[in-house]
């Protein structure tokens, strides 16, 4: 086993960017064209683990793709009528049609493996629920919170109920009519980790639904104020060296705050990392393979103070399926939002500037 090892070392290495930035700028069309280029390769080798795992792969795991699916229409709008981009948007329109078989198909499996969550979460696999940004802002900094709740009180459970009283799947609910103990939930200040991220969800859910009542009056005032403290977790995930756990909720923080216009997450430098971290051979993002002090034949350690999603599926070789969902639709938002921007305008949509220190 020793050379199949060293192989995929050299291969990782080769895949590895080692200089900060070895991206070029997109601020040409060449630029450009690379950049997407590698987006793409990286976009259709997921979608090539999805195929491949399909029957095993969980709800979470598909909404990502479907989400992916949304980007991929927006880009090839964009892009149709670019002669320089035509061959680019040929590849865009043949991976979208490729994920919308698939997206069709994962249905039946999640059906067959978890109906009753199914039922409570189709609307988010819906073609047309997911929608995309037209108008872009940045994150403010005076809303991010000056200390942070303790991390131990997030319920999934109670997180999944009020979502589904949002998108009125439950039994006896409609749409965007909410109980009381979700509204004090999805709008608790000083929260951080994946109990901020649902926080947000639950906005973006209701922004999606279409709900503007009550509430949802303020949707815009507790999506900026999510959205600071998104970009603050992940300038901190950033200096500490994105240490493996922390890299899911990363994505899942880009994924999120893209879609809801925040255009400063689309960093060319987190591209660049979350590039690094698909896994070459199955395409998938989870834990990083195997590195040489932590052989494959080692006994699984046992994982200590990681919070494990409760849909969240594992398989054996390390791929994440909510990972890869998470990670996919991230890419997708960087497609999109390059596809915005196109360089003849002179505006750069992607930021490259070094975090400013206080700011
Ligand atoms: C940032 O938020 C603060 C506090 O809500 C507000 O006063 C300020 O105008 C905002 N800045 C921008 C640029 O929107
Ligand atoms: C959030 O943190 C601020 C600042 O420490 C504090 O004043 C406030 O009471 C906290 N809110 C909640 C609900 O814990
Ligand atoms: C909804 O109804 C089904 C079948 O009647 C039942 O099994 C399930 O527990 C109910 N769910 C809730 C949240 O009440």
């Amino acid at each position: 086993m020793a050379r199949p090892g060293l192989l995929l070392l050299l291969l990782l290495l080769a895949l590895q960017p080692l200089q900060p930035s070895s991206l070029p700028r997109p601020d040409t069309t060449e630029g450009k064209v690379t950049i997407v280029g590698l987006i793409l390769s990286a976009l259709e080798r997921a979608t090539l683990f999805l195929e491949e795992r399909l029957p095993g792969v969980n709800l979470d795991g598909v909404v990502g793709f479907r989400v992916l699916e949304a980007q991929l229409q927006g880009v090839q709008e964009e892009w149709a009528a670019d002669p320089l981009l035509g061959p680019l948007s040929l590849r865009t329109r043949q991976l979208a049609d490729k994920l919308a078989a698939l997206l069709r198909r994962s249905i039946f499996y999640l059906e067959l493996s978890d109906p009753r969550y199914l039922r409570e979460f189709r609307p988010s696999l819906q073609p047309g629920f997911w929608k995309l940004p037209r108008t872009w802002t940045h994150t403010n900094t005076s809303l991010v919170y000056p200390v942070l709740e303790p991390e131990d009180s997030f319920s999934e459970e109670s997180s999944d109920a009020c979502l589904v009283q949002l998108l009125g799947t439950g039994n006896s609910s409609q749409p965007c009519r909410i109980p009381d103990f979700c509204r004090t939930l999805v709008t608790q200040p000083n929260c951080s980790g994946y109990r901020l991220s649902h926080q947000l969800l639950f906005f973006l859910w209701a922004r999606m639904q279409g709900c503007t009542e009550g509430l949802f009056h303020q949707s815009q005032h507790y999506i900026s104020v999510f959205c600071a403290n998104m970009m603050e977790l992940n300038r901190r995930a950033e200096a500490f060296g994105y240490a493996y756990p922390t890299r899911d909720l990363f994505m899942e923080n880009i994924m999120l705050c893209g879609i809801s216009g925040f255009s400063d997450f689309y960093k060319l430098r987190w591209l660049e990392a979350i590039l690094s971290w698909q896994r070459p051979w199955e395409g998938c993002f989870g834990k990083p393979a195997a590195k040489e002090e932590d052989p494959p034949t080692a006994p699984p350690r046992r994982p200590h103070v990681l919070r494990v999603k409760r849909r969240e599926k594992q398989f054996t070789d390390g791929c994440s399926c909510h990972s890869t969902a998470v990670a996919v639709a991230a890419l997708g938002g960087f497609l999109y939002v390059l596809a915005e921007s196109p360089p003849a305008k002179g505006e750069l949509r992607l930021s490259t500037r070094p975090p400013l220190s206080g700011s």
